[in-house]
This record gives structure tokens, sequence and C-alpha cells, in this order.
């Protein structure tokens, strides 16, 4: 899939919420700091203006936000779960948005986002639970492989996969430093959209 166009469609901040338009909604989901921003800035190949807001903090990505790729599909960075330095009620706040959203029928399909350098967490688990649930088909990408080598990696990835209790090439290893699995999220987030 070539890129041409990357358009800012906006943000849902409600739950109950119109979304920007009619066209197939691909969401990101994941943890906070798990790289969400980061791997929409690399699928859409934009290093000089950066479309999703990528931060060194967690917690950035605060709204639900719809970017417009090719005029063919939508992709929807989604606040991550998980991030203790918010009060409370604007992390059930988060959580309400985006389990709605999940379950509103408006995704066609998920990437979910675990860490590569860590086991998935409970909380990957039930979101995908959760996705299984509500029945939207999703993509597996492991993240920042760039720091894991060799022996430590294949030994995580095989974890990681025993755990979710998903087939190893079901998963796409991704880096945002390295480009690492960006052609083939592409194709997998292009076969699921279309
Ligand atoms: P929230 O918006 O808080 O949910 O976080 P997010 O999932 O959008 O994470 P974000 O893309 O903002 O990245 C968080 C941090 O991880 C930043 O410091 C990124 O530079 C770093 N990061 C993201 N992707 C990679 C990667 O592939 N490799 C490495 N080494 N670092 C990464
Ligand atoms: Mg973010």
């Amino acid at each position: 899939m070539i890129i041409r166009s990357v358009d800012f469609a906006g943000s849902l901040v409600q739950p109950g919420a119109p979304f920007p338009g009619t066209l197939p909604q691909i969401a990101l989901s994941g943890r906070s700091n798990v790289g969400k921003s980061s791997l929409i800035n690399t699928l859409l190949g934009r290093t000089r203006k950066r479309e999703a807001r990528v931060s060194a903090r967690p917690g950035k990505t605060r709204a639900l936000n719809f970017f417009e790729v090719n005029g063919a599909f939508f992709l929807v960075d989604l606040p991550g779960y998980g991030y203790a330095e918010v009060p409370d009620e604007v992390r059930d706040s988060w959580m309400r948005m985006v389990t709605w959203y999940l379950a509103s029928g408006g995704p066609a399909a998920v990437v979910q986002l675990i860490d590569s350098r860590h086991d998935p967490t409970e909380a990957d688990e039930s979101r995908l639970e959760l996705l299984a649930d509500v029945g939207v088909p999703t993509v597996v990408a492991l993240t920042k492989v760039d720091k894991l080598r060799g022996a430590r990696r294949r030994y995580l990835t095989e974890r990681a996969c025993a755990r979710l209790s998903i087939d190893e090439e079901q998963v796409i290893c991704f880096s945002s430093r390295t480009g690492e699995g960006r052609s083939e999220l592409l194709e997998a987030v292009a076969a699921l959209s279309l």
C-alpha cells in the first residue's frame, strides 16, 4: 500500500459521539506507552510532520483521534490503559470511552499492541478477551523489537504467543525505530479494511 494522503479527521471525547465519517476504521489498542502513536507515525511514513502526537511521557493520547488515510480508511489512535499517573476519574473516563468505542460497531479491525520486552499483562489479556467478545478482527503487533536481539527475542516472542494462545505466524514484530514490520502491518491493515 502506498500512502498518498493523511488528514486528521477529528477526535471523539465522549461515548456516543458521531464518527467523523463512514470510511472503515482500524483502531490501535494497547497499554499506555506501548507505542500506538509511534506506530501510526511509522506506518504513515511521516517523519517531518508528526501526524499522531507521540510523547516520551505516557498518557499522551487523551481522545480517540481519527486519521483519514488515502481517503479510504481511518486509523484511530486510542488512549492507552494501565497508566497510573492520572487521577482515577480520568483513567476511568478513558476506559469507558474506549470500551464503548470497541463495542460500538465502529472499528472494522483492531491492531492490538503488546510490548515485546515484557510478558503480556492481565490488562492486555482482558483487552484481547473484550475484542474477541465483541467479534472485531484483531491483529497482534509486538512493539519495540529493536530493543531485543537473537535468543532473547525468540524466547520472549514464543512466551508472549503461548500466554496469549496465538500462533506465532499471526503476530507481527514491529519497530517504529527501524521500520521493521511496517509493510507487513500495512498489508494486514489494508486486507482488513477493504
Ligand atoms: P499513550 O498515548 O500514552 O497511550 O502511549 P502510546 O502507546 O501512544 O506510546 P507512544 O507512541 O507515545 O510511545 C511511547 C514511548 O515509547 C516514546 O518514548 C516512544 O519514543 C517509544 N517508542 C515507541 N515505539 C518504539 C519502538 O519501536 N522502539 C523503541 N525503542 N521505542 C519506541
Ligand atoms: Mg498515544
